[in-house]
């Protein structure tokens, strides 16, 4: 085969965030708003990547993207992938690459890293170069860093490439997947996106200049972790919900929640939900709320009409397959 089309699902942070960039541990769970890619190799020496926000594709030699050191926003995932698989696979092809992805890269569900999950895969693929899940996790995590300057726990890219519900510890690399049925959760944007980099920057200057305040902070997240990692065990709804206040009071000392992702948590808080947070870096994008039968309606409702512009809830399947081998669809 010398093409191949690869896809890879979304995540969603559970519990963990920024924490998890020091090492300490996560639990997330992978969405199935899924980014797709296509791999057609081909007998000549350029590389055309067509993107869906762009009419024209982006056109390079093998030789320049091969010595090219940055790459601009929109491709830099893709083409860093693609110069770690042939890094890896020892030898450079031409090709033409195209993405195409469901609406996770609108609520910030992760499409950067399952761009690159599926790019590896799809390339691997195309050039039967077989990789198990754990070279393509590898190969995949090297990618991220490099495109995100070294600031990524490499969480996403473990619910890109193994899926399911997952506890991850970045510090040992240790993937854990979760045997858990059930995941009650709404699901609210908070009608801006956000910048992840940013906000990882943002705490990386807070545990600079105050290392034994964040310190604590970060090893406050990392034994609500634990816990929560228990209580999803246990379906023990009452004590997830408590976590994840807890969890949301960490991130708000650590400056990461804004106003509107407040008020998002406090409308599913005030309409029965059994604990709200943040997902994610902050900043924007989304928060979870728990809910039950009874209180999953109002607690929609609620967000809907919190009066935040832009807010709205969004509901993917969650515990979704991770890479895989697809279907482009036209
Ligand atoms: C961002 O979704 C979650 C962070 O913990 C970053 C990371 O783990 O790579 C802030």
């Amino acid at each position: 085969m010398t093409s191949a089309t690869a896809s890879a699902p979304g995540k969603l942070m559970l519990f963990g965030e920024h924490a998890a960039v020091y090492g300490h541990p996560c639990l997330v769970t992978a969405v199935d708003f899924r980014t797709r890619v296509l791999v057609r190799r081909s007998e000549d020496k350029s590389v055309v990547l067509r993107i869906p926000s762009r009419p024209e594709p982006f056109v390079l030699t093998v030789d320049e993207l091969q010595g090219a050191n940055s790459f601009p926003g929109e491709i830099r995932f893709l083409a860093t992938a693609i110069k770690k698989f042939w890094g890896h696979a020892g030898e450079t092809f031409g090709m033409e690459v195209r993405t195409q992805s469901d609406l996770a890269h609108s609520f910030g569900l992760g499409s950067s890293s399952a761009v690159t999950v599926a790019a590896i895969k799809a390339l691997s693929e195309a050039s039967h170069h077989p990789l198990d899940l754990d070279l393509v996790f590898r190969l995949s995590y090297e990618t991220v860093r490099e495109a995100q300057t070294g600031l990524a726990s490499g969480f996403d890219v473990a619910a890109a490439t193994f899926g399911g519900t997952l506890y991850y510890v970045a510090e040992t690399r240790l993937v854990q997947p979760l045997d858990i049925q059930e995941l009650p959760l709404v699901i609210g944007y908070s009608g801006r996106k956000a910048n992840t980099v940013e906000y990882v920057k943002q705490v990386r200057t807070l545990s600079q200049t105050h290392p034994q305040l964040a310190g604590g902070i970060m090893r406050h997240i990392a034994s609500i972790v634990a816990k929560a990692k228990v209580g999803l065990e246990r379906q023990d709804w009452a004590q997830v919900g408590l976590l994840m206040d807890l969890n949301q009071a960490d991130l708000q000392a650590l400056g990461v929640s804004t106003h509107e992702l407040d008020s998002l948590i406090y409308a599913a808080r005030t309409n029965g939900a059994l604990g709200a947070k943040l997902s994610g870096a902050g900043g924007g994008d989304c928060i979870i709320a728990l809910v039950d039968g009874e209180t999953r309606t109002p607690v929609e409702k609620a967000i809907a009409q919190c009066g935040v512009a832009g807010a709205q809830v969004v509901s993917p399947g969650l515990g979704a397959e991770g890479v895989r081998l697809d279907q482009w669809r036209e």
